[in-house]
């Protein structure tokens, strides 16, 4: 009975996890000079990079916590993959900056709900003259994609949309600054695919399911980055496209923006990740979103002049966030979002 028992509680427990069969989530420790440790030769979890132009790997892709949806409170971070007018990878005539699971489990059988999130800014944004695969599989079952797809009229088109056997079941306008989340909803044994959404913080909802497609996966080929049709021309100017949330689980679905491991990553009560510091100036907020400022704690009792201070590029306020809120000299608290706010140099 209490062995019964024991078992019960570690099943919901582990219900609980959503059932996370591979996990693409940044810790606060992840730092981008990571993905250079692997190759064919040390296959090392979570990712594989290797999809990409021949310029250092920081000059596409960066980790960092202003990276990631505010909302998500599984990741410490999220990443900022690039593409620019160097991303020819392997002589091919398509720009391509890709990350893709590197994982011992199938991650191509049963019932999976694939899940990211993805954000634009103003500052390089995505050209909507050319068309972007994005978050697809080899054989192209399903994806999003962006901008003027092959073989439409017209020079732009600012549609982000959700393509399953080439056909578009959703779109929506891409707006800078917004994030949109997304689970794709894949039953390889049924040959069914769907598609849970949300903006922001909000719970993902169910868009679509049941859609008759093909899916198929060697677990290696969630291509989670964007590759670019440059209609045959070269086009220097980078893009960033912001990803976080990113994961698969089995069914049932988390729709929790804060995703399967909340408060793990978190705006809430760590130290500050130590690859702020190394991150440096780049680490400023991508986006110029006006969001009503939560005030920053206020300090007056606690934090005197001898209380604890946040190192520059540290985290000094946000939703949560316990830590010191006083910035170091030569740097004041600035508020991100509600839920971060960091020294900056003032
Ligand atoms: C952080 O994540 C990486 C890979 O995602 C993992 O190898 C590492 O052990 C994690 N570090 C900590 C402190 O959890
Ligand atoms: C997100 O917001 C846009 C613009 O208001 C809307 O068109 C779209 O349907 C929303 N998406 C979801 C999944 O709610």
């Amino acid at each position: 009975m209490k062995t019964s028992v024991a078992l019960l509680s570690l099943l919901v427990a582990s219900a609980r996890a959503g059932n996370v069969v591979w996990s693409g989530i940044f810790n606060s420790s992840f730092a981008v000079a990571d993905f250079d440790k692997w190759s064919f030769s040390n296959e090392i979890a979570p990712w594989q990079w290797y999809i990409h132009g021949p310029g250092a790997t920081s000059e596409y892709l960066a980790v960092s916590p202003n990276f990631k949806n505010p909302a998500d409170t599984s990741d410490a971070q999220g990443i900022k993959i690039t593409i620019d007018g160097t991303s020819f990878w392997n002589g091919q005539t398509m720009e391509r900056s890709e990350i893709l699971p590197q994982t011992s489990a199938n991650i191509g059988t049963g019932h999976l709900y694939y899940h990211f999130s993805l954000m634009t800014s103003t500052t390089n944004p995505p050209n909507a003259g050319f068309e972007h695969q994005i978050a697809f599989f080899e054989s192209h079952f399903t994806e999003i994609k962006y901008g003027l797809i092959d073989g439409e009229a017209g020079t732009t088109d600012n549609l982000l949309r959700w393509d399953t056997n080439s056909q578009t079941q959703w779109s929506t306008q891409l707006v800078a600054n917004n994030w949109y989340n997304f689970a794709y909803d894949i039953d390889f044994s049924g040959g069914t695919c769907g598609l849970w959404a949300s903006n922001g913080s909000a719970p993902l909802v169910q868009i679509k399911s049941g859609i008759s497609c093909s899916p198929s996966s060697n677990s290696a080929d969630w291509h989670v980055g964007e590759l670019r049709l440059p209609n045959g021309g070269t086009n220097a100017a980078a893009e960033d496209w912001y990803w976080s949330g990113v994961f698969v689980e089995q069914a049932p679905i988390t729709t929790s923006i804060a995703g399967p491991f909340p408060g793990q990553g978190g705006s809430a009560g760590t130290a500050p990740p130590s690859s702020v510091s190394s991150v440096g100036p780049t680490s400023v907020a991508p986006t110029t979103t006006v969001v009503t400022p939560t005030p920053v704690p206020t300090s007056s009792s606690t934090a005197s002049a001898s209380g604890p201070t946040q190192t520059i590029w540290g985290q000094c306020g946000g939703q949560g966030f316990t830590g010191p809120t006083s910035c170091a000299a030569g740097s004041t608290c600035s508020v991100g979002n509600p839920y971060y706010s960091q020294c900056i140099p003032s």
